[in-house]
């Protein structure tokens, strides 16, 4: 039902791109935390999101580590994360030598769950992450108010809802910290980098040297950078803390800056496309497409529906149904992936520290029964479009198709899971 060839693909480079990498070969300066384009980007960025500050990175990991790191979050502190993300929110804890505590997530957003944050707090608890999965800000407001009442601090991960907005606000920009991924597959996509942003000057300052070997580089060097010795600055050469080399490089921030201008068009057409398929997908018995919340603008960076086949009248288990789901809309040319196909503590290296932690006073358990909504989540439920095409650029023509060709499916279901299996 899908004509082949109809997608759009991701990341869209066009003439804007090309001219922005030429510029920077053109200048021939391709690095350095000072150089134009890595002072343009966190410019433009912190304008845009209504930050005092913002950092760019080589990754969003690199940015979640750089926040925790200033925002004084320290080796043995505990950071709680939601048990449904990409495993960079909590393997940035592991790079501060903190503990990731999980917690779940409610089934609306897909954020944490507030109650699960407070029952998790212990003595020492320092953080906390939530994360605006999939580009829908999580119901943010109830767990800063527990990370104001309790003491901890609150930093956004927002690596896949660049743009999207929580009750006005830019998310990522209402805790103490926010960081943005823009890795290939983001709404503002230049390879791979990331970016913090931040309206605190200790935060920023902290996060700055860190991100350069922990040098005192201060943000006012810049008075003193010299295009024509971009690589002779006044570096004192003094680490006096730990840092990494976090840096990103300046062809990433040509094409991230470039992107920057586009993101309002493709999160607005993204909005659009998800409304539409949400439109045409939600009066389909068992099918719940993605929940936005009054108080949020999304920016639908993956479109995740919730199956329940027992409102077709089938008996049959959640990924049994989700995984036929998946072959028969393939055969119809959709695209569609599943994502983390289990919660983030049920990964080998989590286990592993679980085994290892055994029998030891005041350990956290990666246990994975506590987690039954993520765990629900992903049996469930399946992403429509993927990372190589997207719900955002894409036409409405095509999102017409895909309502079209899931509805036609899901109507079948009972008699696709009767068939015998063949061969
Ligand atoms: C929720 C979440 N957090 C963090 C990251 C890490 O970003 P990056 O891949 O740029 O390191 C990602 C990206 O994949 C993500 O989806």
């Amino acid at each position: 039902m899908v004509p082949a060839g109809a997608h759009v693909r991701w990341p869209v480079l066009g003439p804007d791109e090309r001219q922005a990498v030429l510029g920077v070969l053109e200048r021939g300066i391709l690095s350095g935390q000072l150089a134009p384009e890595v002072r343009g980007l966190e410019r433009e960025f912190a304008s845009f999101a209504g930050a005092r500050y913002c950092l760019a990175t080589n990754s969003g990991t690199s940015a979640l580590h750089l926040a925790l790191l200033g925002a004084g979050v320290r080796a043995g502190d505990e950071v709680i994360v939601p048990a449904l993300t990409f495993v960079a929110t909590a393997m940035a804890v592991l790079h501060q030598g903190a503990v990731p505590v999980f917690v779940d997530v409610e089934p609306r957003t897909f954020g944490m769950d507030p109650e699960r944050v407070e029952a998790a707090i212990g003595p020492r608890t320092r953080a906390v992450v939530p994360v605006h999965l999939h580009g829908v800000p999580c119901d943010l407001q109830p767990i800063a108010d527990i990370a104001a009442r309790r003491g901890l601090l609150l930093i956004e991960d927002s690596a896949q809802a660049i743009g999207a907005r929580y009750r006005g606000r830019f998310a990522g920009t209402v805790g103490l910290a926010g960081c943005y991924s823009l890795q290939s597959s983001k709404s503002m996509a230049c390879g791979e980098g990331g970016l913090l942003v931040t309206d605190d000057e200790a935060v920023f300052r902290r996060a700055h040297a860190a991100r350069m070997f922990g040098e005192d580089s201060r943000p006012e060097d810049e008075a003193s950078y010299d295009l024509t010795h971009p690589l002779d600055g006044n570096r004192a050469y003094d680490s006096a803390a730990v840092g990494w080399n976090y840096r990103t490089s300046e062809l990433a921030a040509a094409l991230a800056r470039t992107q920057l201008r586009r993101l309002p068009h493709w999160n607005e057409n993204a909005l659009a496309n998800a409304e539409l398929l949400s439109r045409r997908l939600r009066d389909l018995p068992g099918v719940t497409p993605p929940e936005v919340p009054a108080d949020v603008v999304p920016s639908f960076h993956k479109y995740r529906v919730q199956l329940d086949a027992t409102k077709l009248g089938v008996d049959a288990p959640p990924r049994t149904v989700r995984d036929a789901m998946v072959k028969a809309l393939r055969a119809e040319g959709c695209e569609v992936v599943l994502w983390q196909t289990r919660p983030v503590p049920g990964q080998t290296l989590f286990q592993r520290l679980d085994a290892e932690s055994a029998g030891r006073p005041g350990r956290v358990s990666y246990a994975l029964d506590q987690f039954p909504v993520t765990q629900s989540i992903v049996d469930r439920s399946l992403c429509l479009f993927s990372q190589t095409y997207p719900i955002a650029p894409q036409p409405r023509a095509l999102v017409e198709a895909y309502a079209e060709a899931f509805t036609r499916v899901w109507k079948r279901l009972p008699e696709l899971l009767s068939r015998p299996r063949a061969g």
